[in-house]
């Protein structure tokens, strides 16, 4: 794998998602700088990854790295592209991590900068099971999309997409945890007010949850008939109201993230 420096600006949650992934692989990189606009947020970063740089609201130092990681939410890109556009070198490579804002956008806002990925992560790359939807600007060559994918395989699955498709995966796969995992926490302290042992427990709805989705998706059976295994089902007569409130909710969501 190449050995890439890595510049990060926002130092929030994704930011120590990726890190975290890069450590328990044991793939720190040899440098990285992160900004933020808040010394705290550094400081909380910078205890938990000792041999990382920060720098508080200087994207100079971040942008000086091999790949700079656009870490921030999309109301803050426009202002961030702006200020960087005099620090982007011929050979930076630019992440963007937000769900919105095409390569195209990002590309005019640079004064046609060219050398653009953006990457769509997704929390579970903190144990390195993330799925990541990729998708590179023209301006990559097939051995250089290959070393950055490398990077990012430390992360998890790292499937190059279309562009167009990058909004749907960020509701449905990138967002897809939190409608997992406080029904996951529900069934936890439940099952240990049942008497049962917490590490047991989490193994088995470990298990389950893998499993499931193994069922569902591997079986071979429909949806369907996937879903007929199982007769007795104590939520079933709220199914209804919970897959409408999916597509109220994420259709909404769509509609945002597409609108420019
Ligand atoms: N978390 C995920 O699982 C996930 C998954 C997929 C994609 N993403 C995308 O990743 C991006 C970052 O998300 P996040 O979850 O890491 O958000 P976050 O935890 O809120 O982190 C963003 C950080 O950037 C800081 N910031 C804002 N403006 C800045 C500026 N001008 N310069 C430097 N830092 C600035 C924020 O500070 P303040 O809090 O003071 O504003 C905050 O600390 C978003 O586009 C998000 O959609 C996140």
């Amino acid at each position: 794998m190449k050995d890439y420096t890595l510049g990060f600006i926002g130092a929030g949650r994704v930011t120590k998602i990726m890190l975290d992934g890069f450590k328990r692989a044991g793939t720190f990189p040899r440098q990285v700088v992160a900004t933020d606009l808040k010394q705290e947020t550094l400081d909380a970063l910078k205890t938990r990854f000792p041999s990382i740089d920060t720098v508080l609201n200087d994207n100079q130092k971040p942008c000086a790295q091999d790949l700079v990681f656009l870490a921030l939410h999309p109301p803050a890109i426009g202002a961030v592209l702006d200020g960087i556009r005099p620090f982007v070198s011929p050979n930076t490579i630019l992440v963007s991590l937000a769900p919105k804002i095409s390569i195209e956008k990002i590309s005019e806002r640079l004064g046609g900068f060219k050398r653009i990925v953006r990457l769509l992560p997704n929390a579970p790359s903190i144990v390195n099971a993330g799925f990541n939807p990729t998708t590179f600007s023209p301006a990559f060559a097939l051995d250089e999309k290959q070393d950055i994918l490398s990077l990012f395989r430390v992360l998890g699955e790292c499937p190059e997409v279309k562009e167009e498709t990058i909004e749907a995966y960020a509701i449905t796969t990138a967002m897809g945890p939190t409608y997992l995992w406080f029904q996951l926490d529900e069934l936890q302290k439940l099952g240990e007010t049942y008497g049962l042992a917490s590490n047991d427990l989490q193994s088995g709805l470990k298990h389950m949850v893998i499993g499931a989705a193994k069922t569902m998706f591997e079986s071979g059976l429909s949806a369907s008939e996937v879903m007929d295994l199982i007769p007795v089902k104590p939520l079933g007569e709220d199914e209804a109201g919970i897959r409408s409130l999916y597509k109220t909710k994420l259709d909404a969501l769509l509609n945002k993230l597409k609108a420019s």
